[in-house]
Protein backbone atom coordinates (compact mmCIF):
# COMPACT_ATOMS: atom_id res chain seq x y z
CA UNK A 1 0.00 0.00 0.00
CA UNK A 2 1.70 3.35 -0.86
CA UNK A 3 1.08 6.90 0.14
CA UNK A 4 -1.05 7.91 -2.37
CA UNK A 5 -3.42 5.68 -1.88
CA UNK A 6 -6.31 6.99 0.42
CA UNK A 7 -6.93 3.99 2.95
CA UNK A 8 -4.93 3.68 5.51
CA UNK A 9 -3.19 0.70 5.78
CA UNK A 10 -2.43 -1.65 9.48
CA UNK A 11 1.33 -1.76 8.36
CA UNK A 12 2.18 1.72 7.25
CA UNK A 13 -0.10 4.10 9.01
CA UNK A 14 -0.91 2.69 12.22
CA UNK A 15 2.30 3.32 13.91
CA UNK A 16 2.18 6.83 12.45
CA UNK A 17 -1.46 7.53 13.51
CA UNK A 18 -0.45 5.91 17.13
CA UNK A 19 2.07 8.47 17.27
CA UNK A 20 0.30 11.43 15.94
CA UNK A 21 -2.67 11.02 18.30
CA UNK A 22 -0.03 10.34 21.41
CA UNK A 23 1.34 14.21 20.11
CA UNK A 24 -2.39 15.38 20.04
CA UNK A 25 -3.23 14.02 23.35
CA UNK A 26 0.01 16.03 24.41
CA UNK A 27 -0.95 19.07 22.66
CA UNK A 28 -4.49 18.88 24.25
CA UNK A 29 -3.21 19.05 28.17
CA UNK A 30 -0.12 21.35 27.05
CA UNK A 31 -2.65 23.86 25.47
CA UNK A 32 -4.91 24.42 28.15
CA UNK A 33 -1.98 24.45 30.98
CA UNK A 34 -1.66 28.41 32.55
CA UNK A 35 2.03 27.22 32.76
CA UNK A 36 2.21 27.65 29.01
CA UNK A 37 1.53 30.62 26.35
CA UNK A 38 -1.65 31.30 24.77
CA UNK A 39 -0.14 31.99 21.69
CA UNK A 40 3.68 32.30 20.33
CA UNK A 41 3.38 35.37 18.24
CA UNK A 42 5.59 35.53 15.40
CA UNK A 43 4.81 37.82 12.48
CA UNK A 44 4.08 36.31 8.90
CA UNK A 45 7.88 36.29 7.65
CA UNK A 46 9.55 34.83 10.34
CA UNK A 47 6.72 32.24 10.62
CA UNK A 48 6.93 31.35 6.61
CA UNK A 49 11.15 30.65 7.97
CA UNK A 50 9.59 28.01 10.73
CA UNK A 51 7.23 26.45 9.11
CA UNK A 52 7.91 25.75 4.97
CA UNK A 53 4.69 25.86 3.49
CA UNK A 54 4.96 25.23 0.14
CA UNK A 55 3.82 22.24 -1.64
CA UNK A 56 6.03 19.98 -3.21
CA UNK A 57 6.34 17.41 -6.30
CA UNK A 58 7.45 14.59 -3.95
CA UNK A 59 5.69 13.14 -0.70
CA UNK A 60 7.04 13.83 2.47
CA UNK A 61 8.11 11.12 4.86
CA UNK A 62 6.03 10.70 8.09
CA UNK A 63 8.64 11.59 10.46
CA UNK A 64 8.69 15.19 8.89
CA UNK A 65 5.15 14.58 8.75
CA UNK A 66 5.17 14.47 12.42
CA UNK A 67 7.49 17.69 12.67
CA UNK A 68 4.72 19.64 11.09
CA UNK A 69 1.94 18.62 12.83
CA UNK A 70 3.99 19.78 15.92
CA UNK A 71 4.87 23.27 14.24
CA UNK A 72 0.63 23.85 13.56
CA UNK A 73 0.42 22.95 17.02
CA UNK A 74 3.10 25.14 18.41
CA UNK A 75 2.46 28.17 16.35
CA UNK A 76 -1.19 27.99 16.69
CA UNK A 77 -3.33 30.10 19.37
CA UNK A 78 -4.52 27.87 21.71
CA UNK A 79 -8.63 28.43 21.94
CA UNK A 80 -8.31 26.18 24.93
CA UNK A 81 -6.42 27.99 27.30
CA UNK A 82 -7.69 30.06 30.18
CA UNK A 83 -6.41 33.37 28.78
CA UNK A 84 -8.02 33.21 25.77
CA UNK A 85 -10.94 35.00 26.07
CA UNK A 86 -11.00 36.63 22.87
CA UNK A 87 -13.90 35.59 20.78
CA UNK A 88 -16.97 34.13 21.32
CA UNK A 89 -16.03 30.96 21.43
CA UNK A 90 -13.41 29.04 23.43
CA UNK A 91 -12.46 25.99 25.75
CA UNK A 92 -11.51 22.49 24.72
CA UNK A 93 -14.20 20.07 26.19
CA UNK A 94 -12.51 16.45 26.28
CA UNK A 95 -15.65 15.41 25.54
CA UNK A 96 -16.30 17.53 22.41
CA UNK A 97 -13.07 16.81 21.63
CA UNK A 98 -13.84 13.14 21.52
CA UNK A 99 -16.58 13.47 19.75
CA UNK A 100 -14.92 15.36 16.88
CA UNK A 101 -12.35 13.08 16.54
CA UNK A 102 -15.17 10.38 16.50
CA UNK A 103 -16.71 13.05 13.68
CA UNK A 104 -13.51 12.73 11.50
CA UNK A 105 -12.93 9.34 11.98
CA UNK A 106 -16.34 8.80 10.32
CA UNK A 107 -15.95 11.53 7.49
CA UNK A 108 -19.83 10.77 6.84
CA UNK A 109 -22.11 13.19 5.38
CA UNK A 110 -26.07 14.06 6.53
CA UNK A 111 -28.10 13.47 3.48
CA UNK A 112 -29.91 10.04 3.54
CA UNK A 113 -30.23 7.69 6.37
CA UNK A 114 -28.86 4.59 4.34
CA UNK A 115 -25.64 6.43 4.27
CA UNK A 116 -25.50 8.13 7.92
CA UNK A 117 -28.22 5.97 9.87
CA UNK A 118 -27.04 6.85 13.10
CA UNK A 119 -26.16 10.15 12.81
CA UNK A 120 -29.91 11.07 11.29
CA UNK A 121 -31.23 9.32 14.17
CA UNK A 122 -29.11 11.61 16.17
CA UNK A 123 -29.96 14.90 14.67
CA UNK A 124 -33.49 13.80 15.05
CA UNK A 125 -33.42 13.33 19.17
CA UNK A 126 -31.04 16.54 19.43
CA UNK A 127 -33.27 18.71 17.40
CA UNK A 128 -36.55 17.38 19.13
CA UNK A 129 -35.06 17.98 22.37
CA UNK A 130 -33.89 21.63 21.30
CA UNK A 131 -37.68 22.48 20.14
CA UNK A 132 -39.33 21.25 23.25
CA UNK A 133 -36.48 23.67 25.35
CA UNK A 134 -37.26 26.54 23.01
CA UNK A 135 -41.01 26.70 22.17
CA UNK A 136 -41.94 24.52 25.31
CA UNK A 137 -44.08 21.34 23.96
CA UNK A 138 -48.16 22.19 23.73
CA UNK A 139 -50.08 19.93 25.35
CA UNK A 140 -47.81 17.26 25.10
CA UNK A 141 -47.31 17.92 21.09
CA UNK A 142 -44.10 18.58 19.34
CA UNK A 143 -43.55 21.81 17.64
CA UNK A 144 -41.58 22.90 14.70
CA UNK A 145 -38.26 21.35 13.12
CA UNK A 146 -34.77 22.63 12.80
CA UNK A 147 -31.38 22.49 10.54
CA UNK A 148 -27.87 22.28 11.62
CA UNK A 149 -25.64 25.13 9.63
CA UNK A 150 -22.11 25.86 8.70
CA UNK A 151 -22.48 28.61 11.31
CA UNK A 152 -24.85 31.00 12.75
CA UNK A 153 -24.59 33.64 9.54
CA UNK A 154 -25.35 31.14 7.54
CA UNK A 155 -27.93 30.92 9.99
CA UNK A 156 -29.23 34.36 9.84
CA UNK A 157 -29.21 33.91 6.27
CA UNK A 158 -31.33 31.07 6.44
CA UNK A 159 -33.59 32.93 8.58
CA UNK A 160 -34.28 35.60 6.30
CA UNK A 161 -34.82 33.47 3.36
CA UNK A 162 -37.43 31.80 4.87
CA UNK A 163 -39.20 35.30 6.22
CA UNK A 164 -39.22 36.08 2.99
CA UNK A 165 -40.40 32.62 1.47
CA UNK A 166 -43.45 32.91 4.02
CA UNK A 167 -44.30 36.43 2.54
CA UNK A 168 -44.56 35.19 -0.62
CA UNK A 169 -46.67 32.57 0.45
CA UNK A 170 -48.68 34.70 1.94
CA UNK A 171 -49.46 37.43 -0.41
CA UNK A 172 -48.95 34.87 -3.50
CA UNK A 173 -48.13 38.31 -5.61
CA UNK A 174 -45.58 38.43 -7.97
CA UNK A 175 -45.39 42.02 -8.80
CA UNK A 176 -43.68 42.83 -5.63
CA UNK A 177 -39.73 42.74 -5.79
CA UNK A 178 -37.56 41.97 -3.19
CA UNK A 179 -35.73 45.16 -2.95
CA UNK A 180 -39.20 46.80 -1.63
CA UNK A 181 -39.64 44.28 1.41
CA UNK A 182 -37.74 45.71 4.51
CA UNK A 183 -35.98 43.72 7.29
CA UNK A 184 -35.72 45.06 10.29
CA UNK A 185 -33.17 44.58 13.38
CA UNK A 186 -30.97 46.69 15.44
CA UNK A 187 -27.65 48.54 14.78
CA UNK A 188 -26.03 46.68 17.56
CA UNK A 189 -27.13 42.83 15.31
CA UNK A 190 -24.26 40.88 14.29
CA UNK A 191 -23.23 42.03 10.92
CA UNK A 192 -24.48 38.93 8.59
CA UNK A 193 -27.98 39.73 8.63
CA UNK A 194 -26.61 42.77 6.57
CA UNK A 195 -24.55 40.59 4.52
CA UNK A 196 -27.62 38.03 3.70
CA UNK A 197 -29.87 40.66 3.54
CA UNK A 198 -27.36 41.43 0.32
CA UNK A 199 -27.39 37.74 -0.93
CA UNK A 200 -31.42 37.80 -0.51
CA UNK A 201 -31.78 41.43 -2.20
CA UNK A 202 -33.81 42.94 0.55
CA UNK A 203 -33.36 46.35 1.84
CA UNK A 204 -32.09 46.23 5.76
CA UNK A 205 -33.50 49.18 8.08
CA UNK A 206 -31.19 49.29 11.04
CA UNK A 207 -33.21 50.50 14.11
CA UNK A 208 -31.63 52.55 17.49
CA UNK A 209 -30.49 51.31 20.01
CA UNK A 210 -30.90 52.00 24.33
CA UNK A 211 -27.67 52.59 26.56
CA UNK A 212 -27.72 48.76 27.48
CA UNK A 213 -27.68 47.83 23.27
CA UNK A 214 -31.77 46.77 23.59
CA UNK A 215 -33.46 47.68 20.54
CA UNK A 216 -35.72 50.86 21.15
CA UNK A 217 -39.42 49.59 20.87
CA UNK A 218 -40.50 53.32 19.67
CA UNK A 219 -38.10 53.40 16.84
CA UNK A 220 -38.97 49.88 15.15
CA UNK A 221 -42.79 50.86 15.47
CA UNK A 222 -41.52 54.16 13.89
CA UNK A 223 -39.42 52.84 11.58
CA UNK A 224 -41.78 50.21 10.14
CA UNK A 225 -45.01 52.96 9.54
CA UNK A 226 -42.39 54.82 7.61
CA UNK A 227 -41.43 52.06 5.51
CA UNK A 228 -45.39 50.92 4.28
CA UNK A 229 -46.12 55.15 4.07
CA UNK A 230 -43.40 55.03 1.31
CA UNK A 231 -44.84 51.90 -0.40
CA UNK A 232 -42.70 49.20 1.36
CA UNK A 233 -43.24 45.98 2.60
CA UNK A 234 -41.93 45.13 6.20
CA UNK A 235 -42.06 41.40 5.88
CA UNK A 236 -39.60 40.28 9.00
CA UNK A 237 -37.25 41.71 12.15
CA UNK A 238 -33.99 40.39 13.49
CA UNK A 239 -33.72 40.34 17.30
CA UNK A 240 -31.12 39.54 19.02
CA UNK A 241 -30.51 37.07 22.66
CA UNK A 242 -27.25 38.29 23.40
CA UNK A 243 -25.55 40.84 21.33
CA UNK A 244 -22.06 40.42 19.99
CA UNK A 245 -20.25 43.31 21.64
CA UNK A 246 -22.37 44.40 24.74
CA UNK A 247 -24.51 41.00 25.17
CA UNK A 248 -27.81 42.91 25.22
CA UNK A 249 -31.57 41.27 25.03
CA UNK A 250 -33.52 42.60 22.76
CA UNK A 251 -37.26 42.59 24.60
CA UNK A 252 -38.64 39.89 22.54
CA UNK A 253 -42.23 40.01 23.81
CA UNK A 254 -42.63 43.65 22.81
CA UNK A 255 -41.29 42.86 19.44
CA UNK A 256 -43.60 39.53 19.06
CA UNK A 257 -46.54 41.90 19.82
CA UNK A 258 -45.40 44.17 17.05
CA UNK A 259 -44.32 41.50 14.35
CA UNK A 260 -48.19 40.02 15.11
CA UNK A 261 -49.72 43.24 14.81
CA UNK A 262 -47.95 43.85 11.23
CA UNK A 263 -47.87 40.23 10.50
CA UNK A 264 -44.03 39.84 10.08
CA UNK A 265 -41.86 37.09 10.85
CA UNK A 266 -39.66 37.34 14.04
CA UNK A 267 -36.65 35.93 13.87
CA UNK A 268 -34.38 35.77 17.03
CA UNK A 269 -30.57 35.75 16.75
CA UNK A 270 -30.02 33.73 20.07
CA UNK A 271 -26.72 31.96 18.37
CA UNK A 272 -24.71 33.68 21.50
CA UNK A 273 -27.47 33.93 24.52
CA UNK A 274 -29.50 30.51 23.28
CA UNK A 275 -27.33 28.52 25.57
CA UNK A 276 -28.83 29.83 28.91
CA UNK A 277 -32.18 27.69 28.09
CA UNK A 278 -30.20 25.23 29.81
CA UNK A 279 -30.39 27.10 32.97
CA UNK A 280 -33.31 27.78 34.90
CA UNK A 281 -31.62 30.53 36.95
CA UNK A 282 -30.86 32.62 33.83
CA UNK A 283 -32.98 31.45 31.20
CA UNK A 284 -35.50 34.04 32.12
CA UNK A 285 -33.40 36.32 30.00
CA UNK A 286 -34.80 34.66 27.18
CA UNK A 287 -38.77 35.61 28.00
CA UNK A 288 -40.93 35.65 24.45
CA UNK A 289 -37.99 33.70 22.63
CA UNK A 290 -40.84 30.72 22.06
CA UNK A 291 -42.72 33.64 19.92
CA UNK A 292 -40.30 33.89 17.36
CA UNK A 293 -41.23 32.38 14.01
CA UNK A 294 -37.04 30.97 13.87
CA UNK A 295 -34.01 30.78 16.43
CA UNK A 296 -31.01 30.70 15.82
CA UNK A 297 -28.52 29.26 17.81
CA UNK A 298 -24.58 28.31 18.53
CA UNK A 299 -23.77 25.83 21.25
CA UNK A 300 -20.34 26.59 20.38
CA UNK A 301 -20.49 29.83 21.52
CA UNK A 302 -22.15 29.89 25.58
CA UNK A 303 -21.86 25.85 25.58
CA UNK A 304 -18.40 25.55 24.70
CA UNK A 305 -19.20 22.35 21.95
CA UNK A 306 -16.32 22.43 19.63
CA UNK A 307 -16.32 24.68 16.49
CA UNK A 308 -18.66 24.45 14.38
CA UNK A 309 -22.33 23.75 15.71
CA UNK A 310 -25.12 26.02 15.04
CA UNK A 311 -28.72 25.21 14.45
CA UNK A 312 -31.70 27.29 12.74
CA UNK A 313 -35.35 26.26 14.59
CA UNK A 314 -38.78 27.08 13.39
CA UNK A 315 -42.11 26.58 14.91
CA UNK A 316 -43.36 26.26 11.04
CA UNK A 317 -42.59 22.57 11.08
CA UNK A 318 -42.71 22.19 7.23
CA UNK A 319 -41.38 25.10 6.44
CA UNK A 320 -37.64 24.19 5.39
CA UNK A 321 -39.20 21.26 3.33
CA UNK A 322 -41.20 23.70 1.85
CA UNK A 323 -38.75 26.26 1.10
CA UNK A 324 -35.95 24.59 0.43
CA UNK A 325 -37.29 21.20 -1.04
CA UNK A 326 -36.27 20.04 -4.97
CA UNK A 327 -36.47 16.51 -4.66
CA UNK A 328 -33.00 15.17 -6.60
CA UNK A 329 -34.23 11.73 -8.16
CA UNK A 330 -30.45 10.59 -8.05
CA UNK A 331 -30.43 11.11 -3.97
CA UNK A 332 -33.88 11.44 -2.53
CA UNK A 333 -35.48 8.50 -4.38
CA UNK A 334 -38.93 7.79 -3.09
CA UNK A 335 -38.88 4.30 -3.94
CA UNK A 336 -36.55 3.42 -0.96
CA UNK A 337 -37.38 0.06 0.82
CA UNK A 338 -36.74 1.90 3.98
CA UNK A 339 -38.82 5.23 5.19
CA UNK A 340 -37.76 8.30 3.46
CA UNK A 341 -38.78 10.76 5.82
CA UNK A 342 -35.67 10.25 7.42
CA UNK A 343 -33.76 11.28 4.36
CA UNK A 344 -33.84 15.13 6.10
CA UNK A 345 -31.20 16.63 3.35
CA UNK A 346 -33.74 17.31 0.88
CA UNK A 347 -34.54 20.41 3.45
CA UNK A 348 -30.92 21.47 3.74
CA UNK A 349 -28.98 24.12 1.76
CA UNK A 350 -26.66 22.20 1.51
CA UNK A 351 -25.68 18.99 -0.08
CA UNK A 352 -23.19 17.16 1.48
CA UNK A 353 -22.77 18.13 4.96
CA UNK A 354 -20.44 17.65 8.28
CA UNK A 355 -22.24 15.87 10.68
CA UNK A 356 -22.01 18.94 13.23
CA UNK A 357 -24.38 16.79 15.57
CA UNK A 358 -22.48 14.00 16.68
CA UNK A 359 -19.67 15.84 19.39
CA UNK A 360 -22.61 18.04 20.78
CA UNK A 361 -24.97 14.86 21.99
CA UNK A 362 -21.72 13.04 22.45
CA UNK A 363 -21.32 15.70 25.35
CA UNK A 364 -24.85 15.80 26.00
CA UNK A 365 -24.58 12.57 27.23
CA UNK A 366 -21.17 13.15 29.04
CA UNK A 367 -23.00 15.61 31.15
CA UNK A 368 -26.42 15.40 31.33
CA UNK A 369 -28.39 17.93 30.59
CA UNK A 370 -27.59 19.36 34.41
CA UNK A 371 -23.98 19.56 33.34
CA UNK A 372 -24.66 22.03 30.99
CA UNK A 373 -26.98 24.12 33.37
CA UNK A 374 -24.16 23.90 35.69
CA UNK A 375 -21.45 25.14 33.34
CA UNK A 376 -23.75 28.19 32.29
CA UNK A 377 -24.47 28.99 35.52
CA UNK A 378 -20.49 28.86 36.53
CA UNK A 379 -20.33 31.24 33.68
CA UNK A 380 -22.98 33.71 34.68
CA UNK A 381 -21.50 33.89 38.14
CA UNK A 382 -17.69 34.69 36.97
CA UNK A 383 -19.15 37.50 34.95
CA UNK A 384 -20.75 38.97 37.49
CA UNK A 385 -17.12 38.72 39.89
CA UNK A 386 -15.64 40.57 37.04
CA UNK A 387 -18.05 43.09 36.95
CA UNK A 388 -17.77 43.52 41.00
CA UNK A 389 -13.72 43.86 40.21
CA UNK A 390 -14.01 46.42 37.99
CA UNK A 391 -16.24 48.57 39.95
CA UNK A 392 -13.91 47.86 42.94
CA UNK A 393 -10.10 49.11 40.76
CA UNK A 394 -9.79 52.52 40.00
CA UNK A 395 -8.03 51.58 37.13
CA UNK A 396 -10.93 50.00 35.54
CA UNK A 397 -14.41 51.42 34.22
CA UNK A 398 -17.38 49.92 32.74
CA UNK A 399 -18.76 50.82 29.62
CA UNK A 400 -22.37 49.65 30.30
CA UNK A 401 -24.18 47.46 32.94
CA UNK A 402 -24.74 44.41 31.53
CA UNK A 403 -26.87 40.89 32.67
CA UNK A 404 -25.22 38.58 30.34
CA UNK A 405 -21.64 37.50 30.01
CA UNK A 406 -20.50 40.55 28.28
CA UNK A 407 -18.45 42.74 30.40
CA UNK A 408 -17.28 46.05 28.57
CA UNK A 409 -14.59 48.19 30.04
CA UNK A 410 -11.99 51.03 29.51
CA UNK A 411 -8.14 50.18 31.17
CA UNK A 412 -7.82 53.47 32.29
CA UNK A 413 -3.88 53.82 32.47
CA UNK A 414 -2.00 55.94 34.67
CA UNK A 415 -1.50 59.43 32.69
CA UNK A 416 -5.16 59.31 31.58
CA UNK A 417 -6.21 58.77 35.68
CA UNK A 418 -5.66 62.09 36.83
CA UNK A 419 -8.14 63.75 34.94
CA UNK A 420 -10.93 63.26 32.11
CA UNK A 421 -11.82 66.32 31.44
CA UNK A 422 -8.18 66.47 29.60
CA UNK A 423 -8.29 67.72 26.20
CA UNK A 424 -8.19 64.85 23.51
CA UNK A 425 -9.42 62.29 26.25
CA UNK A 426 -11.21 60.56 24.34
CA UNK A 427 -8.53 60.31 21.59
CA UNK A 428 -5.76 59.01 23.90
CA UNK A 429 -7.96 56.55 25.22
CA UNK A 430 -8.78 55.27 22.04
CA UNK A 431 -5.29 54.22 21.83
CA UNK A 432 -4.80 52.57 24.75
CA UNK A 433 -6.64 49.06 24.00
CA UNK A 434 -5.12 48.78 20.68
CA UNK A 435 -1.60 48.92 22.79
CA UNK A 436 -2.41 46.77 25.49
CA UNK A 437 -3.75 43.98 22.85
CA UNK A 438 -0.14 44.58 20.63
CA UNK A 439 1.69 43.96 24.64
CA UNK A 440 -0.81 40.63 25.62
CA UNK A 441 -0.30 39.51 22.15
CA UNK A 442 3.71 39.36 21.43
CA UNK A 443 3.98 37.98 25.07
CA UNK A 444 1.21 35.72 24.54
CA UNK A 445 0.30 36.37 28.53
CA UNK A 446 -3.82 36.79 27.05
CA UNK A 447 -5.98 37.06 24.89
CA UNK A 448 -9.12 39.49 24.96
CA UNK A 449 -10.82 41.56 22.14
CA UNK A 450 -11.59 45.30 21.96
CA UNK A 451 -13.62 47.49 19.79
CA UNK A 452 -14.89 51.17 19.55
CA UNK A 453 -19.08 51.48 19.68
CA UNK A 454 -20.42 54.58 17.72
CA UNK A 455 -18.80 57.05 19.71
CA UNK A 456 -17.40 55.64 22.59
CA UNK A 457 -13.70 54.78 22.16
CA UNK A 458 -12.12 51.15 22.19
CA UNK A 459 -12.57 49.21 24.72
CA UNK A 460 -12.39 46.11 25.95
CA UNK A 461 -14.92 43.32 25.90
CA UNK A 462 -14.33 40.28 28.71
CA UNK A 463 -16.49 37.00 27.55
CA UNK A 464 -16.18 33.56 28.24
CA UNK A 465 -17.54 29.97 27.48
CA UNK A 466 -14.58 28.24 29.24
CA UNK A 467 -16.40 26.76 32.51
CA UNK A 468 -12.65 25.74 33.22
CA UNK A 469 -11.87 29.06 33.98
CA UNK A 470 -11.73 30.12 38.05
CA UNK A 471 -11.93 33.16 40.11
CA UNK A 472 -8.14 33.54 40.23
CA UNK A 473 -8.03 33.66 36.35
CA UNK A 474 -10.05 36.74 36.61
CA UNK A 475 -7.90 38.08 39.33
CA UNK A 476 -4.95 37.65 36.65
CA UNK A 477 -6.82 39.21 34.02
CA UNK A 478 -7.01 42.40 35.73
CA UNK A 479 -3.01 42.07 37.48
CA UNK A 480 -2.06 41.14 33.55
CA UNK A 481 -3.43 44.35 31.90
CA UNK A 482 -2.44 46.44 34.83
CA UNK A 483 1.04 45.32 34.80
CA UNK A 484 0.98 45.63 30.69
CA UNK A 485 -0.33 48.97 31.19
CA UNK A 486 1.40 50.26 34.12
CA UNK A 487 3.76 52.81 31.88
CA UNK A 488 1.02 54.43 30.01
C1 LIG B 1 -25.13 37.51 17.93
C2 LIG B 1 -24.38 36.74 16.90
N1 LIG B 1 -25.03 36.21 15.87
C3 LIG B 1 -24.41 35.51 14.91
C4 LIG B 1 -23.05 35.31 14.96
C5 LIG B 1 -22.37 34.56 13.86
O1 LIG B 1 -22.06 33.28 14.28
P1 LIG B 1 -20.90 32.44 13.52
O2 LIG B 1 -19.61 33.00 13.99
O3 LIG B 1 -21.15 31.04 13.94
O4 LIG B 1 -21.10 32.66 12.05
C6 LIG B 1 -22.32 35.85 16.02
C7 LIG B 1 -20.85 35.67 16.09
O5 LIG B 1 -20.19 36.06 16.99
C8 LIG B 1 -22.99 36.59 17.02
O6 LIG B 1 -22.34 37.15 18.04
Amino acid sequence: MSDWQSIPCVERHKQFLEKLIAALIDCTFESVSRENPVLRWREPGRLQDIINFNLQEEPQSQDSLLEIASKVFKYSVKTGHPYFMNQLFSGLDPYGLAGQWLTDALNSSVYTYEVAPVITLIERTVIRKLLSMFYKEENGTMIGDGLFCPGGSFGNGIAINLARFSFRKKTQSSKIISLNLVLFTSEDAHYSTLKWANVCDVEVVLVKTDEYGRMDIGDLRAKILREKSKGNYPFSVTATAGTTVLGAFDPLIEIADICQEHDMWLHVDAAWGGGLIFSKKHSALLRGIQRADSILFNPHKLLAVPQQCSLLLSKHESIFKEAHSKQAPYLFQKDKFYSTDLDVGDKYLQCGRRPDVLKFWFMWQAKGTSGFEKHVNHLMTLSALFKEEIEKRHAFKLVTDSCFINVCFWFIPPSLRVSNSLYNYNNLLNKVAPKLKEKMTKRGSLMISYQPLREKPNFFRFVIQNSGVDKQDIYYVFDELENLGESM
